[in-house]
């Protein structure tokens, strides 16, 4: 109990540290142009959304959204248990089709998902969940841990570790737990190998792939980039199917909208509408949120692939100049999000004024949210951002670099 409290102290410490002393934590935004935002008189450039396809900003989208709601009203009054427009059967209709999944499930946000469906499928079987794995998926295995299940993390990337694990859970369900593009590295697991363990170990995989959804997808001769065609996600990507497999995902991120999804066969679907609080007894997602990923699947199939060739073309850039710069970045697969460390001597909070006197907008990343030695800041590449704004962050990488701010691969051994 004194060591959970006393790392609640630090963390809050931290943060509260970060809340009084930078401009760029619990920000208020006056207005937004583009990719540009302005914070009182202060005009930044904002690498801190995930509106990884420049939906947010789509005037086909934005012009979708209106009609809609005035068919529909701002708000659907009614949980889903009770009843749902017919905007949602039409939107899980679709979402089966392009994820090539056996049926769909959605629900407000990935965070509720976690939180009633974890449990459901652990019973008082055994979890196994992934020391990376998001703060969000955690929490619904504690939760499952609270209603009976057994609980065990194993190292992201040890495979062995894991195929121990899975042999040694005699309680069954198994389910298996992790992030598919990781949140803050913008790395790809090898998926393809923990669903060859789930399979052979009878267990589930549950992936959240609230990253990867919209970004990357199915390989295909025609992709404009190695992020393959579609956005279909990292199990289309890889080639696999959703045998042993429940894939999550959102909208909140590429789509830029408030839903999130389940890839299940419809036995389980069927279930999770008697079993998950959030199906039962949640508010839905705005009428707005809703036709705004109908608007975003249909504005997807038309240009998606050409947006994400304007992606992956501008997050290249960067990741180029950075490697070129031998600065460190935790992103090998050249996914939009590239975290960098600052060296071990500097200190965050000075680092977050320079960025803010160069008009850059950025997440930061504290300790304990991140190791020491992953303390730092990440960007989050969009396609609505320009080149012109690439060549801004890469003039300032390259300051940073030289003022010795990053951290250098010969200081972190890679
Ligand atoms: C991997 C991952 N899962 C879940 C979430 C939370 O998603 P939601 O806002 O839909 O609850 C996030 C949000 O940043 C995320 O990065």
């Amino acid at each position: 109990m004194t060591s959970t409290r006393s790392r609640l102290d630090e963390r809050l410490h931290q943060f509260e540290e970060l809340r009084a002393e930078t401009h760029m934590w619990d920000a208020v935004i006056d207005e937004v142009d583009g990719r540009r935002i302005r914070v009182g008189d202060h005009w930044l450039i904002d690498w801190a959304s995930c509106n990884y396809l420049g939906f947010d900003l789509d005037p086909e989208i934005i012009e979708a959204v209106g009609v809609t709601v005035r068919e529909w009203g701002t708000h659907p009054g009614w949980s889903r248990m009770l009843g749902s427009p017919r905007l949602y059967p039409e939107i899980e209709e679709q979402l089966a089709e392009l994820l090539h999944a056996p049926d769909t499930l959605v629900l407000p946000t990935i965070s509720q998902i976690h939180l009633a469906v974890i449990p459901v499928l652990a019973a008082q079987g055994t979890v196994l969940i992934e020391r990376l794995a998001h703060k969000t998926i955690y929490d619904g295995c504690v939760h499952a841990r609270a209603l009976g299940a057994t609980l065990h993390r194993f190292h992201t990337g040890d495979l062995t570790e894991l195929e121990d694990q899975l042999r040694a859970a005699v309680n069954a369900p198994r389910l298996v737990c992790m992030d598919g593009v990781n949140s803050m590295t913008g790395e790809v697991p090898d998926l393809a190998a923990y669903i060859r363990l789930c399979r052979q170990y009878d267990a589930t995989l549950y992936v959240d792939d609230a990253h990867g959804f919209g970004v990357i997808g199915e390989r295909r001769a025609d992709e404009t980039s190695p992020y393959g065609a579609r956005g279909n996600s990292i199990v289309r990507h890889l080639g696999e199917s959703y045998d042993n497999v429940v894939l999550v995902g959102g909208f909140s991120k590429a789509y830029s909208s408030l839903l999130a999804f389940l890839a299940v066969p419809t036995s389980l679907k069927d279930l999770l509408k008697v079993a998950a609080p959030t199906y039962l007894y949640s508010g839905p997602s705005p009428t707005a949120s809703l036709a705004s990923v109908l608007a975003g699947l249909r504005v997807n199939a038309v240009r998606g692939d050409r947006l994400r060739g304007e992606l992956y073309r501008m997050t290249k850039r960067v990741l180029d100049h950075v490697r070129a710069l031998g600065v460190v970045t935790l992103n090998h697969d050249d996914t939009p999000i590239i975290e960098l460390p600052i060296a071990a001597d500097e200190s965050l909070v000075d680092v977050s004024h320079e960025l803010w006197a160069r008009g850059q907008f950025v997440t930061l990343a504290p300790y304990p949210g991140v190791p020491k030695d992953k303390v730092g800041f990440r960007i989050q590449v969009t396609a609505a951002h320009t080149d012109e704004q690439v060549d801004s962050l890469i003039a300032m990488i390259s300051d940073f670099a030289a003022a010795g701010t990053l951290r250098r691969t010969e200081e972190q051994g890679v």
